[in-house]
C-alpha cells in the first residue's frame, strides 16, 4: 500500500533518509557523514555535489528496504538553514563551494552595514539581526570574490539546501519554503516574498533566487526511485523540529541539541518583535498563512562534544561523556564557554572564542567534560532569561537532538532551567516534522494537529536543585561568558 513517508534530513555533519509510516513509527533509515571543510580559521564549506550524492544514496537504500518507490506516498525534505549552495542552471553542477551557516567570513561586511545603521530595518522586515549567520551577506561575499559566479549570469541559480536537493531531485524545479527562505535575510517575514531593498543591501542576484513556497503542497516529482513520488513537505530542520514536538500552540517550546543549539517558541500569526537579541522567524506557512516563532540560535552543541573527542582526544566516544560527568561531585570550579564559532543569542560576538577557565592541578578530564556538558544547560539559561526579558516565559522545554540521550544531560537541562524538561522516546524529531508535513501536503492529514498523532511517547525530567547550587553555578558560568565577550569587543 502506498501510504509510507520518505524524509530526507539533511543536516551539517550527516545527511540520512528515514521512511515513516503513517503512525509516526520509524520503519527504515541510513546515514552518511558529510566532510566539513575548515579552508581557513572562521571558515567552513560543504560539497554541495558530495551533499547530493550521498543523499541520494541513503534515500536510494530506505526507498529500497520499504519496497520500492510504489510503497512511498510522499517524500519530506528538512535541512541545515542558512547554508548556501551556488550552482548552474545548465548542467545542474556546483559552480562555487557551499558557504555553510557557521562560517564568520562576512563578521567585517556585517559589522560595516551595522555601522551605517542597517540593523533596524534588517530586524524590522527580516526578524534576524546583522551577523554573519545569515545567507544574505555570504551571497553578497560570494558574488564579489567567486568571478566564475558573475560570470555565469542568468545560468546562476542560488538556494539553500532545501532548494538544491528538489532542483536535483525534480531535474530543475527552483523553489524554497517559506521557513528556510526567512533565514537568508532577503525575504520579508510579514509578506512571504523577497524584498528588493534587502537584495540590494546584500548584492544578491535576484534572478538567480528561488520562487517561495509552503511547507505543505505538491512541489514537482521526483522520478529517480523509479516510479515518481511527489515532494509534499519542507522546512529548516528547526522548524521542522518544531512541527516534530508539536509545539503548535503559542508558548509552545522545544530545543533541539544538534550541531549546535537552538530553541524555537511558538508565537502564532504575528511576527514577534524580541527586543532582547533574539530572533523572530517563520514557523511554517500552509495555504499562504504563516504561523512564527521567537528563535535563540547557540552555535556550538553537538560538535563540542565532537571536538573534545576528535580533536582533543579526551573522550573516544560520545556516550562517555555521561558516566565522565557522573564521576565528579560538582565541575570543581571549571567553566567551558564554547564559542569556537563566535558566539550566537544573545550575545551575537561572531569574534568570541571559546575559553576553558578555573583550571587547577585538582582540575581532572572529567572535571572538563562536565564543564562541557553544563555548558549546554547554562546557554538554554541565558535563552530562557532573553525569552522572559521578552515576556515569552517557558513552562517547559521540549528536547532533541543527538546529544539528549544523554540522561545526565537532560536531568542538568531541568535542574538549571527550574521547569519541566520533556524527552520523546523517538528522539527524531526533525525527520518526524517533515514527515508531518509531507502527511499534511499527501493529503493523508488534513493538517498539523492531526498529523502529531505521528509524535509518540515522551518521558519528563523535573528539576532536583537547590536554589543556592544553582546560583553559584550560573554566576561562575556568568563571569566565565563575560570575559570571552570582553575580550571580543
Ligand atoms: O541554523 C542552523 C541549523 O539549521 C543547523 O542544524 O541540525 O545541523 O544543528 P543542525
Amino acid at each position: 500500500m502506498r501510504n509510507q513517508i520518505l524524509v530526507i534530513d539533511e543536516g551539517t555533519t550527516s545527511t540520512r533518509a528515514i521512511v515513516f509510516a503513517p503512525d509516526g513509527s520509524c520503519r527504515h533509515s541510513a546515514q552518511q557523514e558529510l566532510r566539513q571543510s575548515y579552508p581557513e580559521p572562521g571558515r567552513v564549506e560543504h560539497d554541495a555535489a558530495e551533499i547530493w550524492t550521498k543523499t541520494l544514496a541513503v534515500a536510494r537504500e530506505v526507498v529500497e528496504q520499504a519496497g520500492g518507490a510504489e510503497a512511498i506516498a510522499a517524500i519530506g525534505i528538512t535541512n541545515q538553514r542558512e547554508t548556501i549552495v551556488f550552482w548552474s542552471r545548465r548542467t545542474g553542477e556546483p559552480l562555487a563551494p557551499a558557504i555553510v551557516w557557521q562560517d564568520r567570513r562576512t563578521a567585517a561586511i556585517c559589522r560595516t552595514l551595522k555601522e551605517q545603521d542597517n540593523e533596524p530595518v534588517v530586524q524590522a522586515k527580516t526578524g534576524l539581526l546583522l551577523d554573519p549567520y545569515f545567507s544574505g551577506s555570504k551571497i553578497g561575499w560570494a558574488m564579489e570574490h567567486w568571478p566564475q559566479l558573475r560570470e555565469a549570469g542568468d545560468d546562476l541559480a542560488i538556494g539553500t539546501i532545501d532548494s538544491w536537493l528538489i532542483w536535483k531531485l525534480t531535474g530543475g524545479l527552483h523553489v524554497t519554503d517559506a521557513t528556510n527562505a526567512s533565514r537568508t535575510a532577503l525575504m520579508a517575514i510579514g509578506s512571504g516574498h523577497w524584498d528588493d531593498g534587502l537584495i540590494e543591501l546584500f548584492g544578491a542576484p535576484r534572478k538567480a533566487l528561488p520562487e517561495i513556497v509552503d511547507c505543505a503542497g505538491q512541489f514537482g516529482e521526483t522520478r529517480l526511485f523509479g516510479a515518481p513520488i511527489p515532494i509534499c513537505g519542507i522546512a529548516g530542520d528547526q522548524q521542522a523540529a518544531t512541527i516534530g514536538q508539536s509545539c503548535l500552540k503559542i508558548g509552545e517550546t522545544k530545543a533541539t541539541f544538534g550541531t549546535g543549539a537552538f530553541v524555537l517558541t511558538q508565537a502564532g500569526p504575528t511576527p514577534p518583535t524580541s527586543r532582547h537579541r533574539l530572533l523572530s522567524t517563520i514557523a511554517w506557512q500552509l495555504g499562504g498563512r504563516r504561523s512564527y516563532a521567537l528563535e535563540g540560535s547557540v552555535f556550538v552543541a553537538g560538535s563540542l562534544i565532537k571536538w573534545l573527542r576528535d580533536t582533543l582526544g579526551l573522550i573516544g566516544t560520545a556516550h562517555e561523556t555521561e558516566a565522565l560527568a557522573r564521576s565528579v561531585d560538582d565541575n570543581g570550579g571549571t567553566y567551558l564557554v564554547p564559542a569556537l564559532s563566535g558566539l550566537g543569542a544573545p550575545w551575537w560576538e561572531p569574534d568570541a572564542r571559546g575559553s576553558i577557565s578555573g583550571l587547577s592541578f585538582s582540575t581532572s578530564k572529567a572535571h572538563i567534560v562536565r564543564a562541557a556538558l553544563e555548558s549546554m544547560a547554562h546557554q538554554a539559561h541565558d535563552l530562557k532569561a532573553a525569552f522572559a526579558a521578552d515576556g515569552v516565559d517557558w513552562n517547559c522545554v521540549r528536547i532533541d537532538g543527538g546529544m539528549v540521550a544523554n540522561d545526565w544531560m537532560a536531568q542538568d537541562m531541568a535542574d538549571m532551567l527550574g521547569i519541566d524538561v520533556e524527552r520523546p522516546k523517538f528522539a527524531e524529531t526533525t525527520a518526524l516534522g517533515a514527515a508531518m508535513l509531507a502527511g499534511v501536503g499527501s493529503g493523508l492529514y488534513a493538517g498539523l494537529a492531526e498529523a502529531s498523532v505521528m509524535r509518540g511517547a515522551v518521558e519528563t525530567f523535573a528539576p532536583n536543585l537547590g536554589d543556592a547550587q544553582r546560583d553559584k553555578r550560573l554566576a561562575g558560568w556568568q563571569r566565565a561568558v563575560a570575559s570571552v565577550v570582553t575580550l571580543a569587543q
